[in-house]
């Protein structure tokens, strides 16, 4: 039944398009005013802003029900005013008029149009189903008053409108009656009956407290009742959220972590060629100074010592940092064992 009451609200906004083409000042037929069928939505010739005046010609409409009435601009200046308290406007939207005494005609579904009984404060409906306005109903195009109460007779107004599903079309009745609330009218004996629980058995909606008669006919929770999930979702769907972040965490640090292993593989093979090549410098920079020593005289040496030998040794000096040892100990090779093997050999 959900989805029904949608689908009435989408066919009543449908159907407020099906208004006549007869634009203001054109002549028009009062007598061909009419409720749609299936929808009941009130019809004349004439435009949806205008109405078919008494003359019989299409006026501009002089009041209004809706807070956005259809076929008007948003910002329109020529919205007629809503109706004061005490008064209604008629479904044609002819002028405001007062509100009827009990027992006068009126229009479908417009409990609104009738004055409220006395007692209006018991009577009135506080449910939000629309049972009644202010404790008046319009039945069977008769204003009445909702007083009728448990088992005694009771009058009864069912409607066939037309409802859409997804690709077929159904009658729904709608039921209304005069009973005071928490009794609904009984079609078939028109005496008012108890409203009933949840899972008494039920044929229509009305007959149920939930105003929801499921299809297995036992009364159900109301249609808009939001649904209620137990804790125990709520712990499924926080475990789920953490473990799925711990597990891309986890998942992340597993892949990068071999990662870095290889990228510090790369570095050490990087350094350790690099040393490699820094003590082959060094290797043939010593054997080139050995050759050039031997091959002068020992009266040349101190002449030699000054302009190559110093500037030689202070940058190695400098060098040896912390790092290089470590990397020269990594490698394996004996950079630092050469520094007091130089010193000896001067
Ligand atoms: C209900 O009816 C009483 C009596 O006529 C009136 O004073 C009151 O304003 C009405 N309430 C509503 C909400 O129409
Ligand atoms: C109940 O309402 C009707 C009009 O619908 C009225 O004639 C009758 O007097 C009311 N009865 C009581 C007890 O108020």
């Amino acid at each position: 039944m959900r989805s029904l009451s949608t689908t009435l609200l989408f066919l009543a906004a449908l159907s407020s398009t099906y208004a006549g083409f007869t634009e203001q000042g054109q002549p028009c037929t009062q007598a061909n005013n009419r409720l749609q069928i299936g929808t009941y939505q009130f019809w004349s010739e004439c435009v949806t802003t205008n109405f078919c005046s008494d003359k019989g010609i299409c006026e501009p409409r002089k009041c209004r029900r809706d807070d956005f009435p259809f076929g008007y601009a948003q910002d329109s200046d020529s919205i007629p005013d809503k109706c004061d308290r005490g008064q209604f406007c008629p479904d044609e939207g002819s002028e405001c008029q007062a509100l009827l005494p009990v027992g006068s005609p009126c229009q479908m579904n417009r409990d609104d149009q009738c004055e409220a009984p006395p007692n209006f404060k018991e009577l009135a409906d506080t449910s939000g189903r629309g049972l009644n306005v202010n404790g008046s109903v319009c039945l069977q195009n008769v204003c009445m008053w909702a007083n009728a109460t448990l088992n005694n007779p009771c009058v009864v107004d069912n409607n066939a409108f037309i409802a859409y599903e997804v690709d077929d079309e159904f009658i729904h009745i709608v039921s209304r009656g005069n009973c005071v609330a928490g009794l609904y009218c009984d079609a078939a004996q028109k005496v008012c009956l108890n409203e009933k629980a949840l899972g008494e058995s039920c044929t229509a909606d009305k007959e149920c407290q939930s105003w929801n008669c499921l299809e297995s006919g036992v009364c159900g929770t109301p249609a808009a009742e939001p649904q209620h999930f137990g804790i125990w979702v709520y712990i499924v769907v926080a475990l789920g959220i953490f473990g799925g972040m711990l597990g891309t965490l986890i998942g992340l640090f597993a892949f990068h972590r071999k990662r870095r292993d290889a990228d510090r593989e790369k570095r050490l093979q990087y350094w350790k060629e690099q040393n490699a090549f820094h003590q082959n410098l060094k290797n043939v920079r010593e054997a080139a100074r050995v050759s050039v020593l031997s091959m002068n005289d020992r009266s040349n040496r101190s002449t030699l010592y000054s302009r190559e030998d110093a500037p030689m040794i202070q940058p190695t000096a400098q060098k040896a940092s912390g790092l290089r040892n470590f990397m020269a100990r990594d490698d394996g090779s004996d950079i630092d064992e050469r520094k007091p093997h130089e010193g000896n050999r001067f």
